[in-house]
């Protein structure tokens, strides 16, 4: 038989993904499952950006587009950066627009991963960013971010994890699946880090706009880390447009120029329509308000989910308020079972979608990732669902 790509066998699907598909398939079965599994806003993507994209088609922005992407669409993203992170990105040269916050993830590793290089990736993390940088060959090192450190890793986890062939250090935060987010001070000393060993920083802030307490800090906001950092972004949870695809890159210009050969070379350009879309989205007061609005009702829900935490006192499940992003870290510990088997009895028996924390690393066993992206209904009659379950349980 022909040989296959032999770094596919390091890596599993999606749990998420086959959630999902295991609950389409109960619902269609006629069963009342609440998802509360999917990383994907229950907000309608605002009109407004609609009409941009339905003018943009009309006006006949249907053919290609730079592949940098637009002009317009890059110095509106300069010009967030600016405004919302307080750092500085030439549109000409240090901005590249993306099939969605992956692709730009994707594109990033492609720029700076050799074969064999030591990437860097917190434990618990969105199994993306393990699987990509396989997938480019690289050898991944995870660095336990432990629930007793706030789901941070301590600072000499990192250090025990460097060797001569790391390469990367992979950010995310505000962290799906935890909600947490580091301080400038830790950024500081991070990048004091970096700096020193000469390591890329690859800082995914798709989910920047969601925090619940102060606004988180953008690593490349640091001083002195701007030159080694990459920034992934997206429109997907910010403005609701996860089926959108569209996203960016920023970055020095040399790695923005690996970036652009890559991305030149599969998928040629972002739609130029939808560019138009994410411009208007980037740029209107109204948009921006609209997703403000977004935001808070995810604070109430987090609120919600707290009050009900609060009012059954479960010892069985301990709830931590997120910091950020649109998760809660269910920790299940108690219940010695594996995330998975927790997953699926819950899901078999009380009719609750949700993600093993196991999908996210070692780290991540013995919790469970639930959605707050859903109606206050569902995760409310998610959540109690889940907490009966467990206060039933013999243990
Ligand atoms: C941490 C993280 N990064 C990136 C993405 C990808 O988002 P996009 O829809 O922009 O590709 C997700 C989606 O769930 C995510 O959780």
């Amino acid at each position: 038989m022909n040989e296959l790509n032999v770094q596919f066998e390091k890596i599993r699907q999606s749990q998420t993904v086959a959630m999902g598909d295991r609950i389409m398939a109960l619902k269609a079965a006629g069963r009342a499952i609440v998802g509360l599994q999917m990383g994907d806003p229950d907000f309608a993507t605002p009109p407004a950006v609609l009409d941009a994209a339905f003018k943009a088609m009309q006006d006949g922005f249907t053919h290609y587009a730079p592949s940098r992407g637009t002009l317009e669409l890059r110095r509106a993203a300069s010009a967030k950066l600016q405004r919302d992170n307080s750092v500085s990105y030439d549109p000409e040269t240090e901005l590249l627009i993306t099939h969605g916050g992956i692709h730009a993830y994707y594109l990033a590793m492609q720029s700076v991963v050799n074969p064999g290089d030591e990437v860097l990736v917190p434990d618990p993390s969105w199994a993306t960013h393990s699987n990509m940088a396989i997938m480019l060959r690289g050898n991944v090192v995870r660095v336990p971010a432990p629930a007793e450190n706030g789901f941070i890793p301590y600072f000499e986890s990192w250090e025990k994890a460097l060797t001569s062939k790391t390469r990367v250090i992979v950010l995310n935060y505000p962290c799906n699946p935890t909600g947490a987010y580091l301080t400038r001070e830790y950024l500081q000393k991070l990048q004091d880090f970096a700096a020193a060993h000469n390591l890329w920083i690859v800082s995914d802030e798709v989910y920047e706009n969601l925090y619940y307490g102060e606004k988180p800090t953008s690593v490349a906001a640091i001083e002195g880390a701007q030159e080694r950092t990459l920034l992934v972004h997206s429109f997907s949870k910010t403005f609701a447009m996860t089926g959108w695809r569209v996203g960016y890159l920023a970055a020095p210009a040399r790695v923005i120029e690996n970036a652009l050969k890559a991305g030149q070379n599969s998928i040629t350009c972002v739609a130029p329509f939808v560019q138009k879309a994410a411009a208007f989205a980037l740029t209107d007061p109204d948009v921006r308000q609209t997703s403000e609005t977004m935001r808070l009702a995810y604070a109430r829900r987090r609120e919600l989910v707290l009050r009900i935490s609060h009012e059954l006192e479960s010892d069985k499940v301990l709830v931590t308020p997120p910091m950020g992003a649109f998760y809660f870290f269910l920790d299940m510990r108690l219940l010695k079972m594996t995330s998975v088997e927790i997953c699926e009895r819950i899901l078999e028996e009380v009719g609750v979608g949700l993600v093993p924390g196991s999908a996210f690393g070692a780290q991540g066993e013995g919790f469970l990732r639930m959605t707050i992206a859903a109606s206050d209904e569902d995760v409310e009659e998610g959540f109690r669902r889940i907490m009966a379950w467990a206060e039933n349980l013999k243990i």
